[in-house]
């Protein structure tokens, strides 16, 4: 049984907790939030116990730390657990900045504890199958990827002032899941973005709307679309165009009912946001933490993706500037 501390009780902490509860390798021992009313509701919905930072770490009953609280909390975190000797699976992004993340990487590796970080998106069963099967060589020599990743609506500006923008906020996600499939570093990246959704975004200096190309060694290429708003709902899809043919992953949908009349043939809309269209990666993300520490083997996704992940938006952003590519 390992018993977890989690920092945040906020919204994706619920999710992570709830996970928690439902493995039955694993229990919810101590919630740690800045917010005590946060900290007490989740800790009493799963039996646990509300506590502070220090007390929960040097907790010699505390097999494990999940960090779900605000991004500008992870990396000094992530680093008190390692000093404690925790294994950690910490939210995306390990921080905003590159260097900051590396140094917190550091102090992990020197503590020689397993770090994992919330690509939650590798444990989507879809896409799990698709990278399988680009393993598998289905398609043969994978040339041409393409990641769609669009939100239903903008977040409240309030959000976009501390989020690090639209690359290190959103487009990360898609960063990790190219560096996944491709199976190979990209070497270049151009960028392109815009602020067509919400002037308010473009007031804050951050963008709404990119395009990114990255390149690999080999000439692989990958194309990550993103926008703020998509009318349909969350539009989550991937495509992979190989030697031998093409794998598509498509959006999950509200129901697979579909109406057909004399106007034409309408379907659902792809499952509202990350909440309900990952309900079951975040489910399977835990769990490969669990079973990763139970069988001491290096979890999937590590503090090295992280900092990669985190490269490659801060590329995007600098090429989104200045029009060039950005090699790296
Ligand atoms: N992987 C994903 O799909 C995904 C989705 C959403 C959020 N996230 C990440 O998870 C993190 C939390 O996001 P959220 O949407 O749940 O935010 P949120 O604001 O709903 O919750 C954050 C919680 O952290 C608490 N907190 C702040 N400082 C703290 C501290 N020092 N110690 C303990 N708790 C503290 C806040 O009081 C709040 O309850 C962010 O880093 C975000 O990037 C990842």
């Amino acid at each position: 049984m390992i018993s977890f501390c989690q920092f945040g009780a906020g919204r994706i902490g619920q999710i992570h907790a709830a996970n928690i509860a439902q493995n039955p390798k694993a229990r919810l021992k101590t919630v740690v939030d800045v917010s005590a009313g946060a900290a007490k509701a989740l800790a009493e919905r799963y039996g646990a116990s509300v506590g502070d930072p220090k007390t929960a770490l040097a907790d010699p009953g505390i097999d494990a730390v999940l960090i779900a609280s605000s991004t500008d909390t992870h990396a000094d975190l992530v680093e008190a657990a390692a000093r404690a000797g925790k294994p950690v699976l910490c939210e995306k992004p390990l921080d905003l900045d590159r260097k900051r993340a590396q140094a917190c990487l550091d102090v992990a590796t020197k503590a020689g504890i397993p770090l994992m970080l919330g690509f939650n998106r590798r444990f989507d069963p879809n896409f799990a199958t698709l990278h399988k099967q680009l393993r598998d060589g289905r398609i043969g020599r994978l040339e041409l990827l393409a990641i769609t990743s669009r939100d239903p609506g903008p977040p409240p500006l309030d959000y976009v002032k501390v989020s690090g923008g639209l690359f290190r906020d959103m487009m990360i996600h898609d960063f990790d899941m190219a560096r996944w499939l491709l199976a190979e570093e990209p070497v270049a990246v151009m960028a392109a973005a815009s602020s067509l959704v919400d002037a308010g975004i473009g007031n804050l200096g951050d963008v709404d709307t990119a395009v990114v190309t990255l390149k690999t060694a080999s000439g692989a290429l990958c194309q990550i679309s993103n926008s703020r708003r998509a009318t349909y709902g969350y539009d989550q899809r991937i495509e992979a165009l190989g030697s031998k043919g093409m794998l598509r992953a498509g959006n999950v949908l509200e129901s697979t009912v579909e109406f057909s009349g004399a106007d034409g043939i309408v379907g659902e809309k792809p499952l509202h946001f990350f909440l309900e269209r990952y309900a079951a990666a975040y489910r399977h993300e835990l769990d490969h933490f669990i079973d990763a520490l139970e069988n001491r083997r290096t979890p999937m996704v590590t503090g090295v993706d992280g900092v990669r992940a985190l490269a490659l938006a801060e590329a995007a952003l600098e090429g989104s500037k200045t029009g060039r590519a950005v090699t790296l």
